[in-house]
């Protein structure tokens, strides 16, 4: 039963805040990060699928498969795609008879050698038919090297290791080890084929050679994802919430604005979280454009509250000095001096040490490189030189929520007069 159904005269103040979450949720896990969709419901993939089976083919017979790298921005569907397509040739071999092992190691959890090692080998075993146990610690690299070809001589004609995030890992020693193994006679029975995931593209050319020539990877570019697939991605999910809760108005408004962001599914979904724990909050039984738009503030808001909160003192107060500029000018792009002067002023205002120029612009590079500032050289002409341009990329009136929130700043340098704001909680 739907919460709009529900007679008022029960609904206490109390009973309200528990039925909410139901008021427009069906099946709320549906919209998790970590959910899996089922295979009919994975969008606009088939080609990316279909590459990745082929180069791994070979296995269902027992042959060595291809090594493959799947590559694209985060959110394009990488993870989901390795996982079906690994998925169903373990299924598929099984039906032939063949044993294909395969596991998921996640390289920005175990990011160097030994880790990656042993996260493989303990997703592959099970001690009951191998009688090999893997401590989770106390094991030198090449004990747990010893142990990984061990299990998979002892359980597999064929192993799919995934490495996702791979370019987290600290070194490439491990994928020289697989790819080679068979070659360098650690392997009897079983073969070996990597999948590779990164987000940066780049991540091969970071590669030496003789990992290139060893591995002969097949490359799977994934791009991002344009409004119409997005579209599709976020009605799949709508069976996450109860009947005609969600409009196409706002599965429009979703994909519309993560097809803005860089085409990111995972961003899209998170979106439609968002705005139904909004709508549920407010006890509307109907999502709305404007719940979409809000999800999206306050998810822009959330995320700069984290930078600045992971932020020092001294970095806070360089980027509280754009912010500041930025709501009183017309313009969010501002040289040196005006920067540093705005600086000085918060300094003045709130009793903190004045840095020097030169350390006030290491901090604003920090914020550069966490792309909240652009910060460009620009020719003044021959007789004046250049000089440098800080651009604020994020709206100032969400960063000043955010500062805001953070309940430490509030009011510092937002020429909102005298302050009684102290620098000893911050
Ligand atoms: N083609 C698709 N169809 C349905 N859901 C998708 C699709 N692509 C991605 N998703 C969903 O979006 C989220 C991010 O996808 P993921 O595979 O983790 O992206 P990546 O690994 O490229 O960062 C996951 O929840 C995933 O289920
Ligand atoms: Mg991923």
């Amino acid at each position: 039963m739907t919460r709009r159904n529900a007679p008022v005269e029960n609904a206490s103040v109390l009973g309200d805040a528990f039925s909410m979450q139901q008021g427009v949720f069906a099946d709320k896990s549906l919209l998790d990060v970590g959910h899996v969709p089922a295979p009919d419901h994975i969008v606009a993939r088939n080609e990316e699928i279909r590459r990745l089976a082929t180069a791994l083919n070979p296995a269902l017979t027992g042959g060595a498969p291809s090594n493959a790298f799947l590559y694209g921005k985060t959110g394009t569907g990488k993870s989901l795609c390795a996982r079906y397509a690994t998925t169903r040739i373990v299924e598929a071999a099984a039906e032939n008879g063949v044993d294909v092992g395969r596991v998921i190691v996640d390289c920005s959890q175990d990011d160097t050698e030994t880790r990656a090692v042993r996260a493989t080998v303990r997703g592959l075993n099970d001690a009951e038919e191998t009688g090999v146990v893997v401590p989770e610690t106390g094991l030198g690299r090449s004990r747990y090297y010893g142990l990984l070809w061990e299990v998979l001589d002892a359980r597999f004609d064929v192993a799919l290791v995934v490495l996702d995030e791979i370019d987290c890992l600290d070194d490439t020693e491990y994928l020289m080890q697989l790819s080679r193994a068979a070659e360098a006679g650690k392997l009897d029975r079983c073969s070996v084929g990597v999948v590779g995931i990164s987000n940066k593209i780049k991540y091969r050319n970071r590669l030496e050679e003789r990992v290139k020539s060893s591995l002969q990877e097949r490359e799977i570019v994934f791009t991002p994802y344009d409004r119409e697939a997005l579209r599709e991605i976020i009605r799949s999910r709508l069976s996450a919430f109860d009947d005609d809760v969600v409009g196409e108005d706002v599965v429009s408004k979703c994909a519309c604005l993560a097809a803005e962001e860089h085409g990111d599914a995972r961003k899209a979904i998170n979106l439609l979280r968002h705005a139904g724990e909004l709508a549920a909050s407010d006890g509307s039984d109907q999502l709305t454009a404007d719940h979409v738009l809000d999800a999206k503030n306050v998810a822009e808001r959330d995320r700069m509250r984290e930078l600045i909160a992971g932020g020092t003192v001294q970095q806070k107060a360089t980027l509280l000095a754009v912010t500041s500029l930025a709501l009183v000018e017309k313009t969010r792009t501002f040289k040196t001096p005006e920067v540093y002067a705005a600086y000085e002023d918060i300094c003045a205002e709130t009793g903190l040490e004045t840095l020097s120029k030169r350390r006030v612009h290491d901090l604003l590079r920090e914020w550069e490189f966490l792309e909240v500032l652009e910060i460009t050289r620009t020719g003044g002409g021959r007789a004046r030189g250049s000089y440098l341009q800080h651009r604020l990329l994020e709206d100032p009136s969400l960063v000043r929520s955010a500062f805001d929130q953070s309940g430490r700043f509030a009011g510092v340098g937002f020429a909102s007069g005298g302050t009684t704001t102290t620098w000893s909680n911050i």
